[in-house]
Order: structure tokens, then C-alpha cells, then sequence
């Protein structure tokens, strides 16, 4: 049972191929070099890249998976949510694709793809129903998850998402981007605390604007008086770093908590965040929950976890038919 997947919901176009959990090849290229200049990703310059690329991609996923294109099963694409015009250009290959080859297509979330990347390559049982946690670039979201197809979202972001809100840092503070992946780095345990920036947004929900604003108004206080040195940036940036990981545990674990939910399932970007890991190991097993975090590789945008899905969503639940899916920025 082979599943290839189709992944552009936003700079990254990936392509991957799966036996059932077992991830075969996974070939990502990423636009990312041609948006850092602007500080943040480009709609219409990943789209390019997208159409640029799709097709040495797909040829490389296959050729590197050393499979026969007839022996694929079904074909899985995500359709949802990302930037609309990425999106289109992974749905009509794979639509494309899926004509030609004579196969089913599944159309996948993207979201929902983040959650199942922790069981990719092993057999671990996936523990339903569990609590999904998917912190990305776009999003910051809590589900209730009690099967592959009934996923419920409870909480999200008000405002900006946790790796939105570490971008932007990032550029006010000249970090270059993606800023979450510099911040990280910068991030020192003993200076997590010299500064108090809270969340305010009410129990399940999240926003980060107000952390990142009273940041900024920080600095620019601290340069006024002539204060602001390469140490305070270390403390400023280690406190924003905490403030926000912090927000995303405590949640989490209220979450599971009001749910009954015993297990927390994570997936996304910024889930590579080295104090995250640290932070949401220690916080479950004070609460005795069990933790299953995406291997760093697979948290940010790959085929891998959408083929995954894709092969749940076709084999098990059998959730395939008509072409006639749109794609959907959210
Ligand atoms: O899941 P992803 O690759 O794309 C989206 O679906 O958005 O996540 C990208 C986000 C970026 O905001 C980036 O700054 C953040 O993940 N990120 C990190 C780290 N690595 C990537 N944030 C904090 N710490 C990291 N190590
Ligand atoms: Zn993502």
C-alpha cells in the first residue's frame, strides 16, 4: 500500500511517498531564500516557485522512493488551509496527476497532516482521542482529536500565531528570518525571567500580539535610556521566548485537563523549539499525561506528513471520490 503526497500550502514544495507509515522518500525545495529580503513569506513569489518546481520534485520523490508509478495506491494533496495560490498549484498536479495515473485522490488539512507526523515510521499506537497541539507559522490551535477524521478544534490564536509573532520579532530585532529559528538560538535559560511579558487572551484561546508589542515597547524604552546592549537583547528575547512557550503548555495542559484527554499530540514548526520540548516533557509528566512530539524533521511543511494522513484517510477510513475539491486559505 503506497501513498505519494502533495505539499504547497505555502514556500515549501515537497513531495513524498509513503508504505504506510513508512516514509519512503520525502523531496522538499523551499522558496525560502527568495522572501527573506522582504522579512516574511510572498504570496505570488511561492506560487512561482511552486510551478517552477513541482515537477523535478514529484520525479526526484519517485525516483528516489524506487517505485513503479503504477504500484501507487492513492494520490493525497493538501487542499487546505494555506495561501490560496500555493495551494492551487499542488491541487491541479496532483489532480493532474490522479487523472493520468488513474488513481483516488485525498484531499488533506494541513493542520490535521501536523498531528500524525509523531507516528510516521514507527508503530507506535496513536493513542484516540488525544489532544493535538499545531504550532506553525500560521496557526496555534488545540484539538480534540478522537479519530483521523473527527477532529475538533477548542482553542486558537486571537491574533497572530506563535511563529508569526517570532518572525516579526525577529525582524525588529535585525535577526533575520525565519526569526523563530534565530530566537531559539539567542535563547538563554538563566535570562528567561528578566522580563514579565504576559498573555492576556481567555483559557484555550491564545494571542501573542500583546506579548510581542509590549516587547517592542521595551526596547525602544531601553534604547531611549541608552540601556539596550547585546546582553539585554540575550534577556529581552529569552523572557519574549519563555512568555510565549509558556502560554502554549499552560494551555495545553488545561486542555487535556477539561477533556480528560491523557495524551498530547504535537506538530508544526515551531514545535523544533528547543525550550518548548524542554518545557512540555517536564509539564506532562508532572500531570501524568503522555507526550508524543513530531520528530524535528517532519515538524516543519513536508509531504511526508500529508501522505501519511493520505494513507489513513484512503486505507482505513476510505475518504476519496470526486475531483471536484476546492482549495481554502483557511
Ligand atoms: O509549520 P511551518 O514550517 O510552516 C507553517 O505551516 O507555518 O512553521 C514555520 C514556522 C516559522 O514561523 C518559524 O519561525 C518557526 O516555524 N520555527 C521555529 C523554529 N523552527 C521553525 N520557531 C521557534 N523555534 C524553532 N526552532
Ligand atoms: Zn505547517
Amino acid at each position: 500500500m503506497y501513498v505519494l503526497g502533495i505539499e504547497t500550502s505555502c514556500d515549501e514544495t515537497s513531495c513524498a511517498i509513503v508504505r504506510k507509515r513508512k516514509v519512503l522518500s520525502n523531496v522538499t525545495v523551499s522558496s525560502l531564500k527568495f522572501h527573506k529580503k522582504y522579512g516574511g513569506i510572498i504570496p505570488e513569489i511561492a506560487t512561482r516557485n511552486h510551478v517552477k518546481a513541482i515537477d523535478s520534485v514529484f520525479k526526484k520523490a519517485v525516483a528516489s522512493a524506487h517505485l513503479r508509478l503504477s504500484r501507487i495506491s492513492a494520490i493525497s494533496v493538501t487542499c487546505r488551509p494555506g495561501l490560496v495560490g500555493a495551494l492551487v498549484v499542488g491541487v491541479n498536479f496532483s489532480k493532474a496527476l490522479a487523472v493520468a495515473l488513474n488513481k483516488p485522490l485525498v484531499g488533506i488539512n494541513h493542520l490535521h497532516a501536523h498531528l500524525f507526523a509523531p507516528f510516521l515510521n514507527n508503530n507506535i499506537k496513536i493513542p484516540f482521542p488525544f489532544l493535538g497541539l499545531v504550532v506553525s507559522g500560521g496557526h496555534t490551535e488545540l484539538f480534540v482529536v478522537k479519530d483521523f477524521d473527527r477532529i475538533k478544534s477548542v482553542g486558537k490564536t486571537r491574533d497572530d500565531a506563535a511563529g508569526e509573532a517570532m518572525d516579526k520579532v525577529g525582524r525588529v530585532f535585525g535577526l533575520g528570518y525565519p526569526g523563530g529559528v534565530y530566537i531559539d538560538r539567542i535563547f538563554d535559560y538563566k535570562h528567561r525571567e528578566s522580563f514579565n511579558f504576559r498573555c492576556t487572551a481567555p483559557a484555550l484561546d491564545f494571542s501573542f500580539s500583546g506579548i510581542k508589542t509590549a516587547l517592542v515597547y521595551k526596547k525602544l524604552e531601553l534604547e531611549k535610556k541608552k540601556f539596550f546592549s547585546s546582553k539585554t537583547k540575550v534577556k529581552l528575547l529569552s523572557s519574549f521566548e519563555e512568555s510565549v512557550v509558556t502560554t502554549i503548555v499552560d494551555n495545553a495542559i488545561l486542555a487535556a485537563k477539561k477533556y480528560n484527554l491523557r495524551a498530547i499530540v504535537c506538530g508544526g514548526g515551531v514545535i523544533s523549539n528547543s525550550r518548548l520540548r524542554v518545557l512540555l516533557k517536564q509539564k506532562v509528566s508532572e500531570n501524568k499525561i503522555r507526550l508524543f512530539l513530531s520528530p524535528k524533521r517532519f515538524c516543519s511543511d513536508n509531504a511526508a506528513i500529508v501522505a501519511g494522513l493520505g494513507f489513513y484517510l484512503y486505507n482505513i477510513k476510505k475518504l476519496y471520490g470526486s475531483l471536484d475539491f476546492e482549495v481554502s486559505s483557511n
